[in-house]
């Protein structure tokens, strides 16, 4: 059970119980929001609204100047930044002789953001604003506005006149202004308290301490100081310099019952309100990365990474926000319904959701969405934030990995067992055990003897290692690595200024500080091959513990008042720190050796917006449960549907022995995890897929070859997520965005735009699932072409062996149908295209392909196809979606692919006058002119007791990487029956 006591709630984080107050006093009526945006300060240039505005102080007697900025950009988003002057200009006393920066950090945005910035040219002010309200037109033809409010101050984003985002309507803005501390002789106490060491005696008092102090500071009027100038937790004090600095504002959405995103949390896709009732969760969404330690489900608090990116959805539209902000943050969600008026007609009853975000520290940054689609979300928050860096297409095959794998020849004798039991595979992964003394960059000397024999033993089916590399570096004698990083001063340092040092697996520790570009630097050289002896082409990373876990730290990561470079305080940039971490790593597997230029693969634990660009992640520490595989499904949903899809659980769970059953489940779950690995704790028994025995090990392979089948399908897919945003795995709002019934749907999932709709068992002992259809399209069992149709829900069998899975009509799916021990040995195996068609008949699809490792994609060596069949003229052609460009790069790419065939067509669904149909006719372009038309068998199948009727073409020798196209119908070649 996870330790609720070392993890913070509300209201033992100062800055978040000040606003959740704050908050309960803006709700009575009397409530002024202290806010006002001085009219004479507003200025509009290129795109950009800039003023001042003033928030009444000291009972009214002073203001503080909050420079406010609102950029409208060319995509249509809008976005909003309010700084403090005071901070900005340094004009603030730090306490004690702190060595941290100023000003209110500035910098997320700096890690986060690579493009999407453009200032929009037609965004104007309009000319009939009304007094007390400037207003600003923007987006596509004007249609997006916004009006906004002088006192108090708020902000209504408008998209063809209707309300969809208000910002400041309950009036929580807040931000805490800069003031200096008033000693108070109860201050005495608290040095006292500093002095003390850790340990659960210590806790304890101090616990009682503050206690004591918040009953003394309840002044009746006053706000609540006790945790403006210090903060303990857990036998920690956090001094903090620049006292209180919080800012906070409410973000409604009306008219929206449903929101979205928000990661990492293990909770379900549509968010719970927060703020109690039955059902509800008491708390808000927490984001604070942090290592935590057997988590549980159904919660709001915090996990290892976060996106501050949240969608609101409603039939018609999806509209959201994305809160740059790195420290710790909290959010709580509000529904409030408003039922139907009886009295007025028109007004329907209708939910509102509201939202108030909290973060401790740093300016306040938002970027606003007006949709209308899921589409426009992710587009354009990947416009933002960057699209999934295309991964190496082994990188989305499957992994191996236990915590640990104990020699080298351990790791030959997994190999070896999965190719004797004829298991797909394609990567082995070492956990810390394989260094010598958790010192990384080195092996251990007695269990991994000799590295370059097991890489190359590996290599033999182009089979890969990934290794694990923390960031916390073990501080001990002999270890030129600690040495370098002490001698050049690139750890991150305490709030004296001195290194700091924690403990973590090594014992005594010291962290790289990867927002140092120095440190970034001296890492990238310290994955050189003869750097990092005994890694080869084949080796690729593994981050870890990079919240960062601190074992003996506050809530077991970095006290809030270390020092980054740039003299931020850890505080400021706490939820940034794993990015930069695997992000370094990233650039360092860029430059391994001089002209070897492979996409790198990276895997962390810890993320923030941006690290799709550089990274994989997974969902840490799962429990060996099926509540945990249940969970791991919209967790994974909502990392799509949040610009950041590489994402996977751990097959199996992490902690404790899974049954055979619960093993074999996880699997067939497991292959629809866009990053697909079995990992276990070292106190787990080992369950590679071999070990279970019969049937289990036979059905688990079953699961893993319809993983490799339809790797073309899934590679398909990574490639519209690294060029438009899309998730990998989708969830039912994103593809049936109209479908009320289905927007809180987040236990079965489409793959891509494929059109596949799996729908994982997750309970035990279960022989059927229920899968819900949103459309009146037919939908296919995968395996024998069973027909379900209609809008609801169907219940499909699902014995062990089976994996209940659906092909939407309509869709086109690539397949690669020739089981191989890796994917890498599938390179240049002939492709099948399943044609499902739709209910008008039709289908479409695409592929996309590329050598699966160097970035020559990028100079155009790369096929991409779109197969659509077409009812009405009953052909199935294959057109070419790359632009024209014809570099050396793609001729040398689709001549590496020329004999790369379609060796079947399946056609689902075939109407029954192919009956006697026996042929087909294929035209491939550039093909002799003896040889352009070709007939082909075909077979047509009756289907008989539910099941769709079919037919297959069978070697129609068509290439993949050129156009083409096959004729059903009526035409010239036909009555030539064999
Ligand atoms: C952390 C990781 C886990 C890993 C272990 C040892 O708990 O989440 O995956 O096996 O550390 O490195």
């Amino acid at each position: 059970m996870v330790k609720h006591e070392n993890f913070k709630t509300c209201t033992q984080s100062g800055f978040c119980k000040r606003n959740r107050e704050f908050a309960d006093r803006a709700a009575e009526s009397s409530w002024k929001s202290p806010y006002a945006l001085d009219p004479a300060s507003i200025t509009f240039s290129k795109g950009q609204l800039s003023g001042t505005i003033l928030k009444t102080i000291n009972e009214g007697h002073e203001k503080a100047s909050l420079p406010l900025t609102i950029t409208f950009l060319d995509s249509g988003v809008a976005r909003v930044t309010v700084d403090e002057e005071r901070r900005q200009k340094g004009d603030i006393t730090l306490r004690g002789d702190s060595k941290a920066r100023k000003e209110r950090y500035n910098e997320a945005g700096s890690w986060a953001l690579v493009g999407g910035l453009a200032v929009s040219e037609g965004a104007a002010l309009s000319d009939k604003a009304e007094q007390g309200y400037t207003k600003v037109f923007y987006g596509d033809g004007g249609k997006h506005q916004a009006v906004i409010r002088h006192e108090p101050f708020g902000i209504e984003f408008q998209r063809d006149s209707q309300t969809q985002i208000k910002f400041n309507e309950r009036g929580l803005l807040n931000v805490e202004h800069w003031r200096p501390k008033i000693e108070k002789p109860v201050e005495e106490k608290k040095e006292g308290e500093e002095e003390k060491k850790e340990g659960e005696e210590e806790k304890k008092e101090g616990e009682e301490e503050k206690k004591k102090e918040e009953e003394k500071e309840e002044e009746p009027k006053g706000e609540d100081e006790s945790t403006w100038w210090d903060e303990t937790f857990g036998g920690n004090t956090d001094s903090k310099p620049r006292g209180p600095e919080a800012i906070a504002l409410d973000i409604s959405f009306p008219g929206y019952e449903h929101v979205y995103g928000i990661p990492e949390h293990a909770t379900g896709l549509s968010l719970k309100t927060t703020r109690g009732g039955d059902g509800n969760y008491n708390e808000p969404y927490r984001l604070y990365n942090a290592d935590v330690f057997e988590y549980e489900l159904d919660s709001p608090m915090t996990l290892y990474g976060a996106i501050p990116l949240m969608q609101a959805h409603r039939k018609g539209s999806t509209v959201g926000v994305f809160w740059v902000n790195a420290a710790e943050t909290w959010i709580d969600v509000v529904k409030s319904k408003t039922s139907a008026n009886p009295l007025s007609l028109g007004t329907k009853s209708h939910t509102d959701t509201q939202t108030h975000w909290i973060s401790e520290s740093g300016i306040l940054d938002v970027f606003v969405f007006l949709g209308p689609t899921p589409q426009d979300i992710t587009r354009q928050y990947g416009e933002l934030t960057g699209f999934t860096a295309m991964p190496q297409s082994f990188a989305i095959a499957y992994h191996q990995c236990r915590w640990n794998y104990v020699t080298d020849e351990d790791v030959k004798d997994v190999d070896r067992r999965f190719d004797k039991f004829d298991i797909p595979y394609d990567v082995i992964w070492l956990d810390i055990e394989y260094t010598n003394e958790k010192k990384y960059f080195t092996w251990d000397p007695l269990t991994f003897v000799n590295p370059d024999k097991m890489h190359k033993h590996l290599a033999k089916r182009d089979r890969k290692l990934v290794a694990i590399i923390d960031p916390h570096i073990k501080n001990t004698d002999n270890y030129p690595v600690i040495d370098e990083l002490k001698k050049k001063s690139l750890a991150v340092k305490n709030k004296d200024g001195n290194d700091y040092e924690g403990w973590c697996w090594p014992g005594s520790s010291m962290w790289i500080d990867a927002f140092n570009p120095a440190a970034i630097t001296w890492w990238k050289g310290l994955f050189k091959y003869d750097s990092f002896k005994g890694t080869a082409s084949n080796t690729f990373i593994w981050n870890d513990m990079n919240e960062p876990s601190v074992f003996n730290g506050p809530e077991t990561t970095m006290p809030k008042d270390n020092l980054h470079h740039g003299s931020w305080e850890h505080r400021d940039v706490h939820n940034i720190n794993g990015m930069t971490f695997h992000n370094a790593t990233y650039q360092a597997m860029l430059e391994r050796k001089k002209g070897e230029v492979r996409r790198p693969f990276v895997l962390t634990r810890s993320f923030y917006s941006g690290s799709q660009r550089s990274a994989a992640m997974w969902t840490g520490d799962n429990l060996a449960e099926w509540s945990h595989l249940q969970a791991s499904i919209p967790m994974v949903l909502n990392q799509g549907i949040s610009g950041f899809p590489f994402a996977g659980a751990d097959v199996g769970g992490f902690f404790g022995n899974p049954s055979k059953e619960l093993l074999t489940r996880w699997y067939q779950t497991g292959i629809y995890y866009p990053f697909f690995r079995g990992h276990a704790h070292i106190d787990t028994r080992r369950r590679e897929p071999y070990v279970p025995g019969a049937p289990y090990t036979g059905i688990i392979t079953q699961a893993l070859r319809l993983r490799y089948q339809l790797l073309p399908a899934w590679y398909t897919a990574f490639h519209e997520a690294a060029t438009s945003g899309a998730p990998i795995i989708r969830p039912n709002f994103y593809i049936h965005p109209e479908d009320e019934r289905g927007f809180a749907i987040d236990d079965q999932l489409y793959v891509g735009s494929t059109g596949l709709l799996a729908k994982p068992v997750t309970t035990e002992g279960a022989t059927s699932v229920s899968v819900y259809i949103a459309d009146d399209q037919p939908y296919y069992d995968y395996f024998d072409y069973t027909l379900y149709q209609g809008a609801g829900h169907h219940t499909i069998p699902a014995p062990l062996e089976k994996i209940p899975l659906l092909m939407q009509g309509g869709h086109i799916i690539p397949r690669r149908d020739r089981p191989r021990r890796s994917s890498g040995l599938m390179k240049y195996d002939p492709f099948t295209l399943v044609v499902v068609l739709g209910k008008d008949g039709n289908a479409e699809g695409t592929l996309y392909i590329d050598d699966g490792e160097t970035f020559d994609y990028e100079k155009g060596a790369f096929i991409h196809r779109r197969f659509a069949f077409d009812a009405g003229r009953n052909i199935l052609t294959s057109s070419n979606l790359a632009k024209p460009s014809n570099t050396v790069k793609t001729e040398t790419y689709l001549k590496s692919m020329a004999k790369v065939r379609v060796e079947k067509i399946i056609i689902v669904g075939a109407p029954k006058e192919w009956k006697n149909k026996k042929e087909v006719n294929v035209m491939e372009e550039g093909a002799k002119e003896s040889k352009r038309r070709k007939s082909v068998e075909l077979k047509y199948y009756e289907g008989s007791g539910g099941k769709a009727s079919w037919a297959v073409v069978r070697d129609p020798k068509v290439a993949i990487g050129k156009g083409w196209k096959i004729e059903f119908g009526e035409s010239k070649g036909h009555g030539h029956a064999h």
